[in-house]
């Protein structure tokens, strides 16, 4: 890694370096609250000691490792199985009032299963949960962040309905184990993630790549799974413990090019519907099930490929009913936004099963850059898609569980300050303006950490991490001295 020290100013004032959107609202609301994110496999490393058993990226990343853009991974990541106190004093310096962090399922339980727990694994949960309560941060705890235990893929992973069974003991042995210190729950972590790019595509781990066949029986048992452990938490647990719990849905935000467009305008509209309403139409809204634009158009897609049936499997009316309303908040993970231009084969697409489906669309890239492949900058798009989700899922509390800016590793990060701030005007313009009822923003990410195929190519922490240094050293970037200012004063820096 190319990278140069600097001297950091001592007191952090908003500089002619920072682009700034100008601010119509500055004062965040009454009891807002601010986190920053971690995923397990991310940072943790200790991939294969006290007890931890394999997951899906320890096998693709050590039978595949050219998938990752500098051939790194999570066997050490960022070590923070034994530098975890280093962490919690990063973030009392940030001042957060959350973490947002996950539970490694393979650490606590080896093998996916509940009859073989591993006592470390426990250990390390109540030894890091602890640190944080004495510093007073609260933990905002993700069951799921896309590390399933390899023994569970090996039965097929969460095309397997048997899943939610296996979700269902995990998560009842997590709610049991660290209920009385974790009082706010994430069920699954971006399921488009893990079942379009991981099921459908080769983006993720296992990366089968089944063209829209997988990626729909992952969305069916990922949603029953999630449906059950809602239901246990708010029967069983959450009358003793109290807390909330709720599914993080990754947006990428389409809006057409010409809004006077009406192709664009239905293309775009579509494509909101195959990316978020997979996920959040079944739950948040009152009717249920997959949204119309998705069920109509697999089923066209099916039909011209000679099925009898379409690929996409509806609920029936119990499952419907089940996995209706199971979410307190709508967690929102947003990055960027694609401007649809038409329809056609876009040939930088990503996913082909899911442009399959959804007929083609064609996109251009909009915004300013950062050192990502696929996120612009792009701040309207956000209150877009935050007035999108109000009117959709009948006015939901929205907790934003991501929002964040890639860049290669600098400690003058100012692309970074001017995109946290720019995104943060527009979640203050539609909370006061549109009415939309925002209550808690995390930024992504605590330090750099392993960005999954861009490995550390791409880095979106708050900590930069010299990974050549035997000690990980976390630096703080300039953007440690914006956000922590943000939180201290509640406020936009004038
Ligand atoms: C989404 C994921 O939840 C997280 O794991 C990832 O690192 C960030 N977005 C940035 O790509």
């Amino acid at each position: 890694d190319e990278y140069e020290y600097i001297e950091l100013p001592r007191s952090f004032e908003m500089n002619a370096g920072c682009a700034r959107v100008s601010a119509q609202h500055t004062k965040f609301p009454e009891g807002f609250i601010f986190g920053v994110a971690t995923a397990a496999h991310q940072i943790e490393g200790a991939w294969n000691v006290s007890g931890k058993g394999e997951n899906v990226w320890d096998r693709f990343t050590h039978t595949q490792p050219e998938m990752v853009a500098d051939l790194t991974n999570g066997d050490v990541a960022v070590d923070s199985y034994n530098r975890y106190l280093e962490d919690v004093e990063a973030l009392e310096y940030l001042g957060v009032d959350f973490y947002r962090l996950s539970l490694s399922w393979a650490r606590i339980l080896p093998n996916g299963r509940i009859d073989e727990i591993n006592p470390d694994g426990l250990r390390y949960y109540h030894a890091l949960l602890d640190a944080l309560a004495e510093k007073n941060i609260k933990p905002l705890v993700t069951l799921f962040h896309w590390d399933l235990p390899q023994k569970l893929q090996d039965l097929g992973g969460w095309a397997n309905p048997e899943l939610v069974d296996y979700f269902y003991d995990y998560s009842d042995l997590c709610f049991r184990e660290f209920g009385d210190k974790i009082k706010s729950w994430i069920t699954f972590n971006e399921p488009y993630e893990i079942c379009e790019d991981a099921y459908g595509d080769i983006l993720k781990a296992p990366g089968l790549n089944s063209h829209g066949v997988g990626n729909y029986l992952c969305s069916n048992t990922l949603l029953k799974a999630h449906a059950e452990a809602y239901h246990l938490y708010d029967q069983i647990y959450r009358p003793k413990q109290g807390g909330n719990i709720m599914i993080s849905i990754n947006s990428i935000w389409y809006e057409p090019s010409d809004p006077n467009n009406e192709e664009q305008v239905t293309l775009a509209e579509t494509a909101n519907q195959f990316k978020f309403g997979w996920f959040a139409h079944p739950i948040f809204t009152e009717e249920g099930g997959y949204p119309a634009q998705m069920v109509e158009n697999v089923a066209r897609q099916s039909e011209m490929e000679g099925l009898a049936r379409s690929r996409l499997q509806q609920f029936n009316d119990y499952w419907i009913q089940r996995i209706k309303g199971t979410s307190d908040y709508l967690g929102i993970n947003h990055y960027t936004t694609f401007l649809v231009t038409g329809p056609g084969v876009d040939p930088t697409a990503k996913s082909p099963s899911w442009l399959k489906d959804i007929g083609a669309v064609t996109t251009m890239e909009v915004g300013g850059d950062s050192a990502s492949t696929w996120l612009r900058v792009y701040p309207s798009g956000f209150a877009n898609l935050l007035r999108w989700c109000k009117r959709n899922y009948n006015d939901p509390i929205i907790f934003i569980t991501e929002n964040g800016f890639s860049d290669r590793g600098t400690l003058e990060d100012y692309g970074r300050i001017s995109y946290y701030n720019d995104y943060l005007s527009e979640i203050l313009n539609v909370i006061y303006n549109d009415d939309v009822n925002v209550i808690g923003y995390t930024a992504w990410t605590l330090m750099d950490n392993f960005e999954w195929r861009a490995g550390f190519s791409e880095r979106f922490g708050f900590y930069y991490v010299n990974i050549t240094d035997p000690n990980l050293p976390r630096t703080p970037k300039l953007s440690v001295e914006y956000f922590k200012q943000l939180i201290a004063n509640r406020e936009l820096p004038q």
